[in-house]
């Protein structure tokens, strides 16, 4: 079995190689290595492997065992059940391989080997438009999504592909027309909640106007043709709104501390020179249809409710764009002039028949093959306690910011409970971090396609699968290390280890291949679940091993080394999920 040769392969993989390098007329086979808790490991392949070569597994795994190098790494092994092997590590393989990653920056994780270039869609709000807890999912996952690839060295372009173009722009524009200065104002003057009523305050009167008046209604709509003219004036107004929306954006993804680049946000209106293009590549290769006069895409498998065939509108019949015909340009701005090999679009699982059609119509355009593919990281619903959709009690979508403010808030109200030496400036500063972290952290734990419960008591306990549990875990190992004076973690080998040492060290060595898991299968969730894990077993470790009442200053190092690196693991971790670690709570 291949392993990526690196500055420090993982125990597993390099007993993963001992063993299927003891058996050399197997060729290489897996040895199907894990973790267990009989032994360190359990290796169960020569159950297959005895299948295959016609003989008896356990005789085979008796054959492995005698032809293991005896050198360091196996402590002991045995052979048990059917044929399974429970291989048993030694300290000083665990403490070897950890200094060799703790002298790595990168604390041995590995590049990827192949990178490539992957465009990810995420981040993408509404303007005029409030941002909701779905915004808050495609904020989030996506953050961590382009944090995990770039460590892995990935190439990441970020696109925000915000709603920015669309029919409500008419009435809107005719409004401000009718209404002047009622954006005015000088730029840096406004806050993000500012900006945000101003446009709520314009949404609502222009749609009570285009609601009881026909003639403005009918305005609305002529001033919609003329935005997709791009008439000069109208096209002014329309940007007045895009601006006054990303103060509002970018106040929240500050609050969020999620760092937007402008160069990112590519909204819908980025791809209307395209439009057209894509409708005639489209319907020239006979990918695209006239039905009834609108273009249109038909597929085998998606049908209406009467089986009648439902078809992906790139073009209607008044001659009109929409969201289709926008993605399957962005497809082909992202392929050929970004040079994407990998399309990732971070957006609600609810769109998930839209982009199954866009992705296969763009395959059987050719702007997608085998090499260069798209996947929808589609996300699940937030829900209320109730288990239905978040609302608020009088049935309207929850406005982002409240439950951000609520989460500070409660944030705020346990650090101060429990702050010891910090300044007022430093528990506004942590109640941020740790609030914004909690938020994160409950939507980052679950599988992303997986619909999870809104619950800020649970979210901010200190208690349970939390980040402000990790970030406790955090702050205590530094103040272990700001008390140890003179004593300087150093990794010793030749020392024997406790039991709650050995299984820190072991997880502590599987850092590397968990980012790439989790980078690979764009799964954060893997990551905080190895994280919390992480802060669980230090906990024991920390409870069963006294660090500076070690018996022997060699072990007071030794113990030190281990809490130190945790710390350096909690922090990259947390890092890649996008969550702060301070250094005190
Ligand atoms: N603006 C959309 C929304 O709020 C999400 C856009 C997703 N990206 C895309 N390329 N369609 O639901």
């Amino acid at each position: 079995m291949a392993s990526v040769p690196s500055l420090a392969s993982s125990l597993h993989q390099r007993l993963s190689a001992a063993l299927s390098s003891a058996l050399p007329e197997a060729g290489a086979a897996d040895p199907l290595l894990r973790r267990s808790d009989r032994a360190d490991f359990q290796a169960n392949g020569m159950l297959a492997l005895a299948k295959k070569l016609g003989g008896n597994p356990r005789e085979l795994a008796a054959k492995v065992v005698a032809a293991l190098p005896a050198e360091g790494l196996v402590r002991d092994v045995e052979v048990s059940g059917p044929g399974f092997l429970n291989v048993t590590v030694t300290d000083g393989a665990i403490t070897e391989n950890l200094a060799a990653r703790a002298a790595d920056n990168r604390l041995g994780v590995p590049f990827k080997e192949h990178p490539g270039t992957t465009v990810i869609d995420w981040a993408q709000p509404n303007v005029a438009k409030e941002m909701h807890v779905g915004h808050l999912r495609n904020t989030v996952i996506g953050n961590s999504v382009v944090r995990l690839l770039e460590f892995t060295g990935e190439k990441v372009v970020s696109r925000h592909h915000i709603g920015d173009w669309g029919t409500q722009f008419g009435m809107l524009i005719q409004y401000l027309i009718e209404h002047p200065h009622e954006l005015d104002h000088k730029a840096g003057e406004t806050s993000g909640e500012e900006a945000m009523s101003n446009l709520n305050r314009l949404y609502k009167a222009s749609r009570a106007l285009f609601d009881a008046d026909e003639e403005f209604k009918g305005r609305a709509r002529r001033r919609v043709v003329e935005l997709q003219a791009g008439d000069p004036e109208t096209l002014a107004l329309w940007q007045k709104f895009v601006d006054e929306s990303k103060i509002y954006f970018y106040s929240v993804f500050e609050k969020l501390d999620v760092e937007i680049r402008d160069e990112d946000i590519v909204g819908e209106s980025g791809y209307n020179d395209m439009l057209a293009e894509t409708c005639r590549l489209l319907e020239e290769s006979g990918v695209a249809v006239r039905s009834e006069g609108a273009l249109c895409v038909f597929f085998d498998d998606v049908k209406g409710p009467e089986g009648n065939p439902v078809p992906l509108i790139v073009q209607k019949s008044d001659g009109g764009y929409g969201y289709a015909a926008t993605d399957l340009s962005a497809i082909r701005d992202r392929v050929f002039n970004l040079k994407a090999d990998t399309l990732l679009y971070v957006v609600d699982a609810r769109q998930s028949l839209h982009f199954k059609m866009v992705f296969e119509t763009a395959r059987r355009a050719g702007w997608l093959n085998d090499e260069v593919t798209a996947v929808q990281l589609g996300f699940g619903t937030v829900l209320g306690k109730d288990g239905k959709p978040f609302k608020t009690r009088e049935g309207e979508t929850v406005r982002l910011v409240d439950l951000l403010d609520e989460a500070i808030s409660r944030a705020s109200a346990i650090v101060r409970e429990k702050a010891q030496d910090l300044t007022e400036e430093e528990i506004a500063e942590r109640g941020a971090q740790v609030g914004i972290g909690a938020v994160k952290y409950a939507d980052l734990s679950t599988s992303a396609s997986r619909d999870y419960k809104f619950d800020l008591d649970q979210m901010v306990s200190l208690n349970g699968d939390t980040s402000v549990y990790l970030q406790y875990a955090f702050a205590r190992i530094q103040s272990i290390l700001r008390k140890a004076g003179d004593a300087a973690p150093v990794a010793h080998p030749e020392l024997a280890l406790a039991p709650a040492e050995r299984a820190l060290g072991l997880h502590l060595d599987q850092f590397g291949e968990t980012v790439r898991e989790a980078a690979a299968e764009y799964a954060p969730h893997k990551l905080a679940g190895y994280l919390y894990q992480l802060a669980s077993l230090y906990t024991t470790f920390y409870d069963q091993c006294p660090v500076l009442r070690a018996e022997t200053p060699g072990q007071v190092e030794n113990r030190l080394f281990l809490c130190e690196l945790t710390a350096r693991t909690l922090r990259q971790g947390m890092e890649l999920l996008g969550i702060r670690t301070p250094e005190k709570l």
